[in-house]
């Protein structure tokens, strides 16, 4: 049908594409090119070129395409364009997910295994259930301080990449229970890198966090900036972050680590639930549910304008892409085999604004509780990612708080229908 990629990238030919074929919701197809047979998806949230065969032609599930296709504006396919002809095409891997049936970990694998790689979720449900796992992926219930089980896991299914998520993220709680921490987030991920070790596995993209800086002295916060974490939470990841340079060193591991900022948001039917919840932006829609009272605001008198903190809050679509396009530059001999990135939108909200936005969005009103501040809660996180945007073209769709919650309260909704109002 298509002779060359050129075509697709025609606006005017998009939509008449759009207009004619959209009904199937989610579009795969297969069309010839120079560098030999590629494929195309097209789906809600944009197109997405890829070079290899997909086992199906077409697959079927997001419900509001075909509105959004018509809907859709010469400007989004424009960037839809700038940011395709930016990803750079990659063999399929064997890749294992730790952590896959949790919040980002299973919207990653979801995003690799449409990619077409092959994918392997590790993960022991201690904070997720097995019905959030992600359709697809073959999935492995262990726990990653169980070293045999992993290096068997790594060794049976051929692994040549892992994407390690799994990890307990609250910051109060390691204030309470360090050594649970250390434990769970560092001692273990030391046994991962001793198995891959064993199974020859090169590649490593790492779940950081913002929680390495501590209490930065400017923002926005560059990768560069003084690593004092004010939690033990935040020690464990800075922890595993000073190992990587030595195996990268010594064994030639090839490694890219992520600190993330406060991610949200949902997509495709996943969205954020955590169990126990303890990020805002869930916990504020959970009020306008009916499903708590109030949300409580920790510490009013933070040196921010209107005393609460303030935090970058990047969407989890956002963050997942920039995994997969770490794990390529991973792929790549010519760039380097250390990366750190930031990665978040670059701009802050205090708690206050989240609130107000959720108030926007939801329409509900949403009573707050003033209550002192947590131990370990830096007054102000905001990301600087121009060291992504520029080393490996990435770039945050959604900049718009409001957008971002928006998201998050329709995932919302359908994850809890009996409690709205
Ligand atoms: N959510 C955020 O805003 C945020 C911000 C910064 C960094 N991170 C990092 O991102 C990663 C994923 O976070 P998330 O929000 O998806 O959390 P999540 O709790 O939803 O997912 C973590 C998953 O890891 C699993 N797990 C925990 N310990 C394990 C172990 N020892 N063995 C096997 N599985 C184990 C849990 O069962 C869960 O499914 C974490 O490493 C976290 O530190 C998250």
């Amino acid at each position: 049908m298509f002779k060359t990629i050129e075509p697709l990238l025609n606006i005017n030919w998009m939509t008449m594409f759009a207009t004619e074929y959209a009904t199937t919701y989610w579009i795969w197809n297969e069309f010839p090119s120079k560098e030999g047979k590629k494929s195309f998806e097209l789906t809600p949230d944009g197109l997405h070129f890829h070079s290899f065969t997909c086992p199906k032609t077409v697959k079927y599930g997001f419900k509001r395409c075909h509105s959004w296709l018509h809907s859709a504006s010469n400007s989004t396919f424009s960037s839809i364009k700038r940011q395709t002809t930016k990803q750079k095409e990659m063999l399929p891997l064997n890749v294992l997910v730790t952590g896959g049936a949790g919040y980002i970990g299973g919207t990653v694998a979801m995003l690799l295994q449409e990619a077409g790689h092959h994918v392997v979720i590790y993960d022991n449900l201690i904070h997720s259930q097995r019905s959030a796992l992600p359709a697809g992926p073959f999935f492995v219930e262990g726990d990653v301080r169980d070293q045999a089980k992993l290096e068997a896991t790594l060794q049976g299914q051929k692994i040549e990449a892992v994407l390690h998520f799994a990890a307990l993220i609250e910051a109060g709680e390691s204030m309470q229970e360090p050594i649970v921490y250390f434990n769970n987030n560092t001692a273990s991920t030391l046994g991962l890198f001793q198995a891959m070790q064993s199974a020859g596995v090169q590649k490593l993209v790492f779940s950081s966090t913002a929680a390495v800086y501590g209490e930065p002295e400017t923002t926005p916060i560059q990768e560069d900036a003084d690593l004092c974490p004010t939690n033990p939470y935040g020690e464990s990841k800075l922890l595993v972050e000073q190992i990587l340079p030595w195996l990268h060193r010594i064994h030639g591991l090839r490694y890219a680590s992520l600190r993330y900022f406060n991610v949200a948001g949902a997509m495709a039917g996943r969205g954020e639930a955590h169990e126990p919840e303890s990020h805002l932006i869930p916990l504020i829609l959970d009020v306008a549910l009916g499903r708590k009272k109030n949300i409580r605001i920790y510490g009013t008198d933070y040196p921010t304008p209107d005393g609460t903190c303030i935090r970058d809050y990047i969407h989890v679509r956002d963050l997942a892409e920039a995994h997969l396009m770490a794990l390529a530059a991973l792929d790549q001999p010519h760039r380097p085999g250390r990366m750190i990135y930031n990665l978040g939108n670059g701009r802050g909200f205090s708690v206050c604004e989240v609130v107000e936005s959720a108030r926007r969005v939801t329409g509900h009103a949403i009573p707050v509780e003033e209550v002192p501040r947590r131990p370990g809660d830096p007054a102000v996180l905001v990301a600087s990612s121009e060291k992504i945007q520029r080393e490996l073209g990435w770039k945050p769709r959604y900049t718009n708080l409001d957008e971002i919650i928006a998201s998050a309260w329709e995932w919302h909704q359908q994850r809890y229908p009996l409690a709205t109002p």
